[in-house]
């Protein structure tokens, strides 16, 4: 089992314990040549780590001198910029600031009962890490139950220049928000953190024993053997636009990946944030977690575009302050330019408390924002509101809109009401950061409003005014008017925005006058099926919306045209209570169907299907509604089958349909005026069939398929051809 030539220094804090002396009795198996280097003798230069090739600290016992481990900060940096390895297991990682790796330690370390086997639960774009080699899975326990252990990991907070390989897998359960294995990049070495305490001295557990022996072994092999450690992808936390960019192709070969919509590089997404057009660019932020793909420690993601459709990746534009307001995330918010600069005002989340936060973009190009004074702008929600107290978040009160009226700025801000539910309070004021509180602007008890509004949105039209809250379930909106004057809303009627997945939109302007709105599309998948995906959440096409004659009205963005691709068939189909296979297959296409479904009651699209039928997702097109039938989307147990359904009862057939189907993402439009949007996950790899079906009575549909491209560069532009190719 042992490689020779490879050299490891075992730090220690001192004498050893039993713990310790159990570890490099391993290390020796592993490595011919491990020493003990004493961080006194680090500290003091009597030791040159030159002759290592990789240093592993374990540290098993709290670590009681302080100023010794920051006397060791430059010689051990210096060590891996020069190409070393550092392995910095159990609280060791808690040690990360002291040695000068990352300014943001773990938030929480300690010591803690280990009711059940625990070990790193990795990221999916890390399976072909050189730690994880010959382990099965992303789900691996290396400590076994039954135990006291120490701990350290990142919990609220993240590190900010490491990547994280893995969070928790406790039993049986994911624990996503305890990051506990990470990877700094420093110079042409490498730092890895594993804050889950194992113990080399404890043999009471075979299975776990055998994972935990295999991992450690992998990281002191990879940390000392390799020349350099190139990985396939991590190698810190990627910061340019470029390195989140190269993550697109860790998924080139996942069918229900979308392409043709925005989505993250990796990880999670959540609501559009700061939409903007500046400087002839098109901005969408969006809630980011760069730690993995759920919801948790939420950055400012950013992408641009010149034509709304074609998106280029940037660096996070905004990130947490371990010292702010906004420690535990950096939450949903809108832009405003204003005599050239762009501000951001976002809510800032710490401790459950939810707080307005001004910033500005450091640059034209809006690569970063900083806090423009301080924050939070208004120190606490008005004393006179009763707002919704749930266990963690004590006051709801959060997510911005700015409207310029009358010569000041109207702020509005969601809030949940302790007795009346959901709600839309406002402030006014003429600078962006003093702010006087003018009352609800929207509580009504003509719907049922839920118990929070979140991420209102405020847009006016010439036929009227419309307000949009998002109330945990779905959007709805209230067309009427805005009264400026005294900041209220006077609703005259009210709807759904979109029945579907469709979450938490928001809007900008273009320069020809459009109101361009994206939403998020959540998944509807569970937490741990998104985790094994390795991303998460995808925004909508742009839809222009509009209110004409007192109605709401939406309709892709003349721009998602420039995303077609070549057309796979263009056919007038006649049938009469029976379905036809049709000659096209993909998971990436745009449908459109002329079809007057009265005579035969309904006509189907039916797609994404299986050749054997076990998988496929029917789009039902009716005289007085269009549903999707996802009783047969997916074989995945965790997927949701519910039909989604769109009222078109008032419009007149016969109706032009348009279903853009992206992977996972269905989203349809009909007439130009009602929208749909929801998630699928087939898990067949030859569900990618395309069927149309009319009932009795028949029908006769105009049809015209197309492939659809990508929305961005480095993805593979081929509508999934490739995954259908040589079936
Ligand atoms: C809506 C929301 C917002 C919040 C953000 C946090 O999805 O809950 O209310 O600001 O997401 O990510």
């Amino acid at each position: 089992m042992q490689h020779s030539g490879l050299r490891l220094g075992f730090l220690t804090g001192g004498g050893t314990n039993d713990e310790e002396d159990a570890a490099l009795t391993f290390a020796r198996r592993i490595v011919d040549d491990a020493e003990t280097v004493p961080l006194r003798d680090v500290a003091s230069g009597a030791v040159d780590l030159r002759r290592f090739d990789a240093l592993w600290w374990h540290a098993h016992a709290p670590v009681s001198d302080p100023a010794t481990v920051a006397s060791c900060a430059d010689p051990v940096r210096s060590f891996v910029s020069d190409g070393g390895g550092l392995w910095c297991s159990s609280r060791a990682l808690a040690q990360v600031a002291a040695l000068g790796i990352d300014p943001v330690p773990p938030d929480a370390t300690g010591t803690e009962a280990v009711p059940e086997a625990v070990g790193p639960l990795w990221k999916a774009v890390y399976a072909d890490h050189p730690a994880v080699d010959g382990l099965a899975g992303l789900r691996h326990h290396i400590r076994p139950a039954g135990s006291e252990g120490p701990y350290a990991r990142y919990e609220d907070v993240l590190p900010e220049r490491a990547d994280v390989l893995a969070a928790t897998y406790r039993g049986i359960e994911d624990v996503p928000t305890e990051p506990i294995v990470l990877q700094w990049r420093i110079g042409s070495g490498t730092v890895l953190g594993v804050g889950v305490g194992m113990e080399f001295a404890q043999h009471d557990d075979p299975a776990t024993e055998t994972t935990r022996e295999r991992f450690a072994s992998n990281v002191l092999r990879w940390l000392a053997g390799a020349a350099d450690h190139e990985t396939a992808l991590a190698t810190g936390r990627p910061k340019t636009g470029a390195e989140l960019a190269r993550y697109r192709d860790a998924f080139a070969d996942d069918p229900n990946r979308p392409r043709s919509h925005p989505t993250p590089p990796v990880n999670w997404l959540n609501d559009p944030n700061g939409l903007i057009h500046h400087d002839g660019t098109y901005h969408l932020f969006y809630q980011y977690n760069p730690g993995g793909p759920y919801h948790h420690a939420v950055h400012w993601g950013h992408a641009v575009s010149e034509d709304l459709v074609h998106w280029s990746d940037r660096s996070v534009a905004m990130t947490p302050d371990p010292a702010g307001p906004d420690r535990d995330g950096c939450w949903s918010g809108c832009a405003v330019a204003v005599d050239g600069d762009v501000y951001a005002l976002y809510t800032g989340g710490r401790d459950g408390w939810q707080r307005p936060c001004l910033a500005r973009a450091t640059d034209d190009e809006l690569t970063t924002f900083e806090p423009a004074g301080a924050n939070p702008v208004i120190d606490a929600p008005p004393a006179e509101l009763d707002l919704l107290s749930t266990p963690g978040e004590p006051a709801h009160f959060r997510d911005h809109c700015l409207v310029r009226e009358g010569g000041r700025w109207h702020h509005l801000i969601g809030a949940g009401l302790q007795d009346l539910g959901g709600a839309v309070v406002s402030y006014t004021g003429t600078d962006l950061t003093e702010w006087t509180y003018e009352g609800p602007t929207l509580v009504t008890d003509d719907v049922e409003s839920g118990v929070v509004w979140e991420c209102p949105e405020l847009l006016g039209f010439p036929d009227g005014d419309l307000l949009h809250v998002s109330d945990y379930s779905h959007v709805r909106y209230f067309i009427g008017e805005f009264d400026a004057d005294e900041s209220r809303f006077v609703p005259e009627t009210h709807g759904t925005l979109d029945p579907g997945a469709f979450y938490a939109p928001q809007s900008l302007s273009t320069p020809d006058g459009r109101e361009v709105m994206f939403g998020w599309l959540r998944e509807e998948r569970s937490v741990s099926r998104q985790w094994d995906a390795g991303w998460a959440g995808a925004m909508s096409l742009p839809r222009v919306i509009d209110v004409v004659d007192g109605e709401l009205r939406q309709r892709p963005a003349r721009e998602v045209d420039r995303l077609r691709r070549e057309r796979l068939l263009e056919d007038t189909v006649s049938l009469d209570d029976e379905a036809e296979r049709l000659d096209v297959d993909g998971t990436g296409l745009e449908c459109r169907l002329r079809v007057d479904p009265s005579d035969a009651g309904e006509v189907g699209l039916v797609l994404r299907a299986s050749p054997d039928g076990t998988e496929c997702t029917t789009v039902r097109i009716r005289r007085d509604a269009v549903v999707v039938d996802r009783s047969q989307s997916s074989l995945e147990p965790t997927a949701a089958t519910d039909d989604v359904v769109v009222d078109v009862a008032d419009l007149d057939p016969p109706f032009d349909v348009r279903v853009f189907l992206d992977g996972s993402v269905l989203e349809l439009f009909v007439a130009d005026r009602r929208a749909l949007s929801t998630r699928i996950y087939p898990t067949r790899s030859d569900a990618t069939g395309v069927a149309l079906y009319a009932g009795q009575g028949g029908a006769t549909i105009d049809l015209d398929v197309r492939r659809l491209g990508s929305a961005w560069p480095a993805a593979r532009d081929d509508g999934g051809e490739a995954m259908t190719a040589g079936r």
